[in-house]
């Protein structure tokens, strides 16, 4: 189990059942706003779904295919990040985030995505990151564009929210490439 901080008031603690209560209120509390980006909102409707989804984190941790993290601002939990899973064949992951509402607009989630990306190349040994973002997807491509990474190409209609398909952007970034001042 790991607590890294990340700055004086942010700080990333991997998720444990004891987050389940308030990382469920956060979720139910941004609903709607989460619901337009994330698939998975809609089956997340208790506490122990929240529960269940952690236990599975803590699963995939044990088996060293990924990490799920809360995002903690001033002891608060304002979001999570993590990889999807790690490819540990081909060395490379793919990342997922999200913030509450009210915790957006101030760089938050950009320095988190800038160290867990540090963590992969320094740290896991990874070559390669991956962040993929729903095309409209604005708030969520500006982080990978922020951080230097390159936009690969698309996918068509690869994800449905709310029974419409969207297309895919991928980005990515090198062990190569990356520039650990982002
Ligand atoms: C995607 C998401 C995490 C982006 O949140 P965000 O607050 O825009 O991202 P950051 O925390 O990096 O903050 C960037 C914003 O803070 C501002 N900012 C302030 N200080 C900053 C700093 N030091 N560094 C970077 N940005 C800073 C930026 O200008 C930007 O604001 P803007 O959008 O008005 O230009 C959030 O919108 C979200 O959770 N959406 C729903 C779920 C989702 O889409 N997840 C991703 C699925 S692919």
């Amino acid at each position: 189990m790991f607590d890294w901080q990340i700055t004086d008031h942010k700080r990333l603690e991997q998720l444990e059942v004891r987050h389940a209560q308030e990382l469920f209120q956060l979720t139910d509390q941004n609903r709607e706003y989460l619901a337009q980006w994330l698939p998975w909102v809609d089956s997340v409707q208790q506490p122990d779904d929240t529960v269940d989804f952690i236990k599975q984190t803590q699963k995939q941790w044990v088996e060293n295919q990924s990490f799920q993290a809360a995002i903690l601002v001033d002891n608060n939990i304002a979001g999570t990040i993590g990889h999807h899973k790690i490819d540990w064949q081909n060395q490379k992951t793919s990342l997922g985030y999200w913030l509450g509402k009210s915790y957006q607009g101030r760089g938050i989630m950009t320095k988190c995505c800038s160290e867990v990306v540090r963590h992969a190349f320094n740290k896991l040994d990874l070559n390669r990151v991956e962040i993929y973002c729903a095309i409209d997807n604005k708030k969520s491509r500006a982080i990978p564009e922020r951080l230097g990474f390159t936009q690969e190409g698309s996918q068509k209609e690869t994800i449905q929210l709310k029974d419409k398909f969207k297309d895919r952007i991928i980005y990515r970034t090198l062990k190569s490439e990356w520039n650990s001042s982002a």
